[in-house]
């Protein structure tokens, strides 16, 4: 285990102009976004029965909502004359009507009552269904799909499911922090996988980029992740989180952390007392709104003392986190800037490899215009 995969400089695939052209992003939201499992909310905010969240998921509204402890997710047009059916937020409602002229819904988008029927003479209520979305859980994080098909969210991601549930199939929110950048999606998941531009943008926080040996760089089809192999020291941050490890944990494993990128947009940050679920939705080829939530584990030694006291314990940590991420969120428009009227093809290093496997999936993705075009290009 060890060092990095590739031993070479490695291609930057994408060219400048993808990361601001409305075509490619177009592209992007119909065969990543639209063919993916996407974050789409907390159980934790409709566990009452009749409560609903309803958010932009991709581009398009969707609803969830609590039928009598079972979660639906639909989206949030009417069939009616296809207004939103709830806007957006979250509410609690005895029954599920459209906020525009009241047709109201069952538990699997049926009609079930149309205000002043008989103006409808001669409808049929079961071709005017809503339309059910695939949903998916992770512990409280809720995915939508919105493509059609049979495959869960644990299928989609083969051998990571495992360790999804370890590291947030049992947790509770702790942490929620929304907002929005003037940057290119794909930027911001590239930052977020490789740690070569650590000495310049946190220069006090990580100080330094780690030798090759301590990096554990796993290149999959579907995800990229990187285990964190430093040794543990004797410093007080090292013995501190050992011991609540060994205290709070049942069965500790001692690893510091991992990150995972799960394509196309979701970045985790986990070890056994913390994780990160972050997602990134883009709004325009320029802007990107990015959200990112925060777990303890409920499943501590100590029961309920023991995660009330895990809750405050982390919260310098979580400020740790939120400076880290705000010295990337400061560089993210200038390097937009940059890419947007670059001249140049770019270059990625071995430390980079999590960038081109990321690039790599990108075109796969894609329609084969896009990847003839760059074999052309490159001839
Ligand atoms: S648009 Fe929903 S009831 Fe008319
Ligand atoms: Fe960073």
């Amino acid at each position: 285990m060890g060092a990095f995969i590739h031993n070479t400089k490695l291609d930057h695939l994408l060219r400048p102009e993808d990361y601001s052209s409305q075509e490619f992003w177009r592209e992007e939201i119909t065969h990543l976004f639209h063919k993916s499992w996407q974050y789409a909310g907390l159980a934790d905010h409709v566990a009452k029965p009749g409560s609903y969240l309803a958010r932009d998921v991709a581009g398009v509204p969707v609803v969830v909502r609590n039928f009598g402890g079972e979660l639906r997710a639909f989206r949030n047009s009417c069939p009616h004359r296809h207004s939103m059916i709830v806007g957006e937020g979250r509410g609690c409602s005895r029954k599920f009507k459209c906020m525009y002229h009241g047709w109201e819904f069952g538990d699997k988008g049926q009609v079930t009552h149309i205000p002043d029927g008989i103006s409808f003479h001669g409808i049929k209520a079961a071709d005017h269904s809503l339309q059910p979305l695939r949903l998916c859980r992770v512990g409280s994080l809720l995915f939508i799909n919105l493509s059609p098909g049979e495959e869960t969210l644990h299928q989609s991601v083969g051998a990571l499911g495992p360790e999804l549930d370890q590291y947030f199939g049992n947790h509770q929110p702790v942490w929620h922090w929304v907002s929005e950048h003037e940057a290119n999606w794909k930027i911001i998941e590239e930052n977020a996988v490789e740690s070569y531009h650590v000495p310049m943008a946190h220069p006090e926080t990580f100080a330094h980029y780690k030798a090759p040996e301590l990096h554990d760089h796993a290149l999959e089809p579907g995800y990229t992740r990187y285990a964190d192999l430093e040794p543990w020291k004797n410093g007080v941050v090292d013995r501190g989180f050992k011991a609540l490890a060994r205290h709070l944990v049942p069965k500790p494993n001692y690893e510091r952390f991992k990150h995972t990128h799960l394509f196309p947009n979701s970045l985790l940050y986990y070890n056994e007392i913390f994780s990160t679920w972050a997602s990134l939705q883009p709004v325009s080829p320029g802007r990107t709104r990015y959200e990112i939530v925060g777990f303890i584990p409920r499943n501590l030694r100590g029961g309920l003392p023991a995660r009330l006291a895990l809750r405050v314990i982390v919260q310098p940590l979580i400020k740790q986190f939120g400076r880290i991420l705000s010295e990337d969120m400061k560089i993210w428009p200038t390097i937009h800037r940059g890419l947007k009227h670059s001249p140049h093809t770019g270059v990625l290093s071995c430390r980079e490899e999590r960038v081109h496997a990321f690039q790599e999936y990108v075109l796969a993705k894609l329609p084969e215009r896009f990847r003839l075009a760059r074999q052309r290009s490159a001839a």
